[in-house]
């Protein structure tokens, strides 16, 4: 079965073919990110329009690419939540257009469910159950995958993403929008524990996480050394920021682990790119006698291959949309 999928929840337009939830036949992405870094950040507004200019030649270019004519597209994903609620519309209007001329059934698809599809693209023996660390922009979470479209989330930040944070503490450091990358890039060589940096717990709710105060923390470090005059060493810096991160996130997911008696487990979303959250969780997981899935570094960030691949099962399972599907800012991903 082939599913057309469409992204574009936030500063990637992205349009992909993907056979039978697991493999790629094409994965066409156009990166807004050049444009955003001019302002230090996503524009909703610019992110919009240049949705609306990539999208048909990315949707010619994703056919081709996987050699198929409309005829053989079985269906049509695309994501409906969340994300940037006009960036998100143009997806969704489009991908209604596609399934309306063309007779197709059209199957919403939750952004952060994709995530985790991803890694079914790269691991084609990752079947559910397991436990998903879902770190990206927007969305921290420990999800319970039971099945591939019944998902609980066991614990979440109750602020700032993880992602956010990285780019917030990129951005004081100086480093270019989005700043995961460049500060993980930072960080390589830096001393860990040259800083020590804030560890959030949240009262009653053990696998919950905050990441505002050492978001916080960051950046007043850097503007009083800044107010006196004073040098930082940032490599340690950004070394001591991502130890703080990856200590926030990996001893709640062997946590969830031994909670939920689940020996399997992955990360998904952009942040799963983070040599220093790999690596702990690699630790982690062997210490814990737990098998861990990564996902390519390619599938990390946001691409419409994830979004066919849930949106395959989220066929099968008989979810289906009309013409008066909408798109949310805001949808909890155990509802689908
Ligand atoms: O999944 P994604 O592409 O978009 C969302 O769905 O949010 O994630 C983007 C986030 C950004 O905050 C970016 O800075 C972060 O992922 N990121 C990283 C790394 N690569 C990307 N954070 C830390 N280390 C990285 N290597």
């Amino acid at each position: 079965m082939n599913i057309l999928a469409f992204e574009s929840s936030c500063d990637e337009t992205a349009v992909a073919v993907v056979r039978d939830g697991r493999t790629i036949l094409s994965n066409a992405v156009a990166s807004q990110i050049p444009i955003h870094a001019l302002y230090g950040g996503v524009v909703p507004e610019i992110a919009s329009r240049k949705h609306v200019e990539a999208i048909v030649p990315l949707a010619d270019q994703a056919l081709s690419e996987a050699g198929l004519a409309p005829a053989e597209i079985d269906a049509v994903a695309v994501t409906y939540a969340p994300g940037l609620i006009g960036a998100v519309l143009v997806g969704v209007n489009f991908a209604k257009a596609v399934a309306l001329a063309w007779g197709k059934p059209l199957v919403p698809v939750h952004h952060v469910r994709g995530h985790i599809a991803a890694l079914y693209l790269a691991h084609p023996d990752l079947e559910p159950p397991f436990l998903c660390l879902c770190v990206s922009g927007g969305t921290t979470a420990i999800v319970h995958v039971r099945d591939y479209t019944e998902m609980d989330i066991l614990g979440a930040t109750r602020d700032d993403a993880a992602g956010e944070c990285f780019d917030k503490a990129a951005r004081v450091l100086g480093l270019p929008y989005p700043g995961g990358k460049p500060l993980d890039d930072l960080s390589q060589g830096g001393r860990d524990d040259a800083f020590s940096l804030p560890l959030a717990h949240v009262e009653g709710h053990p696998l919950d996480l905050s990441f505002s105060g050492l978001k916080t923390a960051v950046v007043n470090l850097v503007h009083n050394a800044q107010q006196k005059g004073e040098e930082l060493n940032r490599r340690d810096l950004a070394a001591s920021f991502a130890r703080a991160v990856s200590q926030s996130l990996i001893p709640r997911v062997m946590a969830a682990a031994e909670l939920t008696g689940q020996k399997t487990v992955a990360v998904a979303g952009g942040v799963a790119a983070n040599s220093r959250v790999r690596a702990d969780l690699e630790a982690a997981c062997a210490a814990h006698g737990c098998r861990l899935f990564l996902p390519p570094l390619a599938l990390c960030g946001d691409n419409a291959a994830m979004i066919a691949a849930q949106g395959y099962y989220e066929y099968l399972a008989g979810h289906r949309a009309g013409p008066d599907l909408n798109a949310y800012a805001t949808r909890d991903l155990s509802q689908g």
